[in-house]
């Protein structure tokens, strides 16, 4: 008898010690003992996991992941095809005559423009003429302008990963706040200047 309560208060201590430690899930199987220090050892940890998720855990971890150029080109794919080549007549390459519109504010302007707001105009690329459209891109945001675009010039036009002419999300913010939204037309009003803007 004597030996049965010491035996129960140490049930009643030992989980209230392990569950301190963080412990608590040693599987006791005296539910009298157990489960009442066990659950308040638990409870913490799940309050605080809800309160940590949101702000220490996912949010920085999307804010740091970059963004994959190659996978946001899927899109323009339909159109310019997988390696950029285009479609003769219908849809313009995106490699080639392209990489010289680097060499100029106005000309990586024109580029960030394009992506996002379309063009509407004939245009003559490599001796090809295209009298077609490209709609507005829904939801390209700076990162993923800045992404892609850099994804055509690294891919399809040789240019160095640490070419310091290659786009930033600010590059493209920077853009849209200087032009405001525009229409397809009138991006295409700034393409001769652009391109005269790199001529040597
Ligand atoms: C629905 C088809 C389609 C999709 C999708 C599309 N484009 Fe286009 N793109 C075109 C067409 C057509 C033109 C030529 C428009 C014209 O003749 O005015 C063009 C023109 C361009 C040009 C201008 C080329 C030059 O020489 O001036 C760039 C740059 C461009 N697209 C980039 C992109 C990017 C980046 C994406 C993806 C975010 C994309 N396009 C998605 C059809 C498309």
């Amino acid at each position: 008898m004597a030996f049965q309560v010491k035996q129960r208060a140490l049930l009643f201590i030992l989980p209230l010690l392990l569950g301190g430690l963080g412990l608590a899930s040693c599987g006791n199987t005296n539910d009298r003992a157990s489960n009442a220090p066990s659950k308040q050892a638990v409870k913490p940890v799940e309050t605080q996991q809800a309160e940590v998720k949101p702000s220490a855990v996912s949010q920085p971890k999307l804010a740091t992941l970059p963004v994959n150029g190659e996978k946001v080109y899927i899109r323009c794919a339909a159109c310019h095809m997988k390696t950029g080549e285009g479609v003769k007549g219908a849809f313009p390459p995106l490699k080639g005559e392209l990489v010289q519109l680097l060499n100029s504010d106005l000309g990586k302007e024109y580029l960030v423009l394009v992506s996002i707001y379309g063009l509407a105009g004939d245009i003559n690329v490599a001796g090809e003429t295209y009298s077609g459209m490209m709609t507005a891109q829904g939801g390209m945001t700076p990162e993923k302008t800045a992404a892609v675009l850099n994804h055509i010039m690294q891919t399809f036009n040789g240019v160095s990963e640490e070419d310091p002419r290659l786009f930033t999300a600010r590059f493209v913010t920077d853009t849209k706040t200087k032009y405001g939204r525009l229409s397809g037309r009138k991006v295409y009003a700034l393409r001769d200047a652009a391109y005269e803007s790199v001529l040597p």
